[in-house]
């Protein structure tokens, strides 16, 4: 993806990176290789604003647990601080701190058609999957512009299951202000562009998306025989011990990808094509103590960090709130401008 939006020197409004991740689950390593690792490179390179926060109005359409949905949220924040989310650096912020959002997601509603929902891949994916067909369910990308052109943001780091959600964004952002802005110098709402990791689609334990609604999903943070445990469960054929393992399309290895430069890369793939490694054989239970050694190794040092951030919620708490209320006063400059070009202040 080119980083369109990085540097536009004639714009006068500051550029911001935004993003969201649903507190529905125990977040997995598809969340952190499609989305978090990049929501933290950003807070370093990135020259404007970094905005993160965390979708509990959108968990709704899945969660139906008050206590299984405060303690999810709570699980993202510490997720994101022991990434190494720095708060001087990026907010990180309750989407429901911020109810604002509700009310742009009603304006964007007026101007959205049918059609445009209709599309809606990750709708019919859900539907399919079992989740029920709320209208809530259906309207969720409304939800999800209003989340992004609340806060004018110009770029949106996601995985690439969420592209089309960034797109229908775009249109939104489009029909309201040419329906409430047409001419204007600067736009009522800005058009943001998404930007893809270098892991945009990590596969799950069994070859599908990583996701929580197919139940193939590989935690950050488990170690010892729970790590273990959890990599066992990575499908792999019946190549017997010493026989070569096909590369292509191979879980273990697409897996160990993720966490490898391309030096230490070839090498594993040379250990894969010969069924060795030095003079002993080497096969799927070997791929899988690689693995596991290296979720291991690449979070230990959040895994300690989320110990702290664990014992102290009250620090935890006190980014979410200094983080909404910065990003308070934006979303209320925002909608009060739409409600003006509306008629309604
Ligand atoms: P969600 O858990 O659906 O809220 O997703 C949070 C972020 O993780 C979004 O940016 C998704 O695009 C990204 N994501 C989720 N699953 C995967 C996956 N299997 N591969 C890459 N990115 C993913
Ligand atoms: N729909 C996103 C997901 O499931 C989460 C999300 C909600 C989001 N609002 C957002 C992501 C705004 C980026 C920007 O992953």
């Amino acid at each position: 993806m080119p980083d369109a939006n990085v540097e536009t020197v004639r714009d006068p409004q500051p550029q911001r990176v935004l993003s969201g991740i649903q507190p529905s689950g125990v977040i997995h390593l598809g969340n952190y290789f499609g989305a978090i690792a990049q929501h933290m490179a950003l807070q370093h390179e990135f020259p404007g604003e970094c905005f993160y926060f965390i979708a509990d109005y959108h968990a709704l359409t899945t969660v139906r647990d008050a206590e299984a949905l405060r303690s999810n949220v709570f699980d993202v924040a510490l997720t994101y601080l022991a990434c190494g989310l720095d708060p001087d650096k990026a907010l990180l912020f309750r989407q429901s701190d911020i109810p604002e959002v509700t009310e742009l997601t009603w304006l964007l509603a007026t101007v959205t058609n049918m059609g445009l929902l209709e599309r809606a891949v990750s709708f019919k994916d859900k539907a399919e999957a079992g989740i029920k067909r709320s209208t809530g369910l259906f309207f969720y990308p409304v939800l999800m512009a209003a989340d992004i052109l609340l806060y004018q943001s110009t770029m949106v780091p996601v995985g690439k299951d969420q592209i089309q959600h960034v797109e229908m964004t775009q249109d939104m952002a489009t029909y309201f202000n040419e329906a409430y802005a047409k001419g204007a110098e600067q736009p009522l709402l800005r058009r943001p562009e998404y930007r893809l990791s270098k892991a945009p689609y990590v596969p799950g334990v069994d070859g599908r998306k990583m996701s929580k609604s197919y139940g193939n999903t590989l935690p950050l943070f488990a170690s010892g025989k729970q790590l273990k445990k959890a990599v066992g469960a990575v499908v792999t054929d019946s190549t017997a011990l010493g026989e070569p393992l096909t590369v292509e399309g191979n879980n273990v290895y697409a897996l160990l990808e993720l966490f490898c430069e391309a030096d230490e890369l070839a090498e594993i793939r040379g250990y894969f094509e010969a069924g060795r490694r030095g003079d002993d054989p080497f096969g799927y239970g070997h791929a899988k103590q690689l693995l596991a050694a290296k979720i291991s190794e690449h979070f230990a040092d959040a895994r300690e960090r989320r110990e702290h951030y664990q014992a102290h919620p009250e620090e935890v708490e006190a980014v979410l709130q200094r983080s909404a209320e910065r990003a308070r006063a934006i979303a209320r400059e925002t909608l009060d401008a739409c409600k003006r070009a509306c008629g309604l202040l």
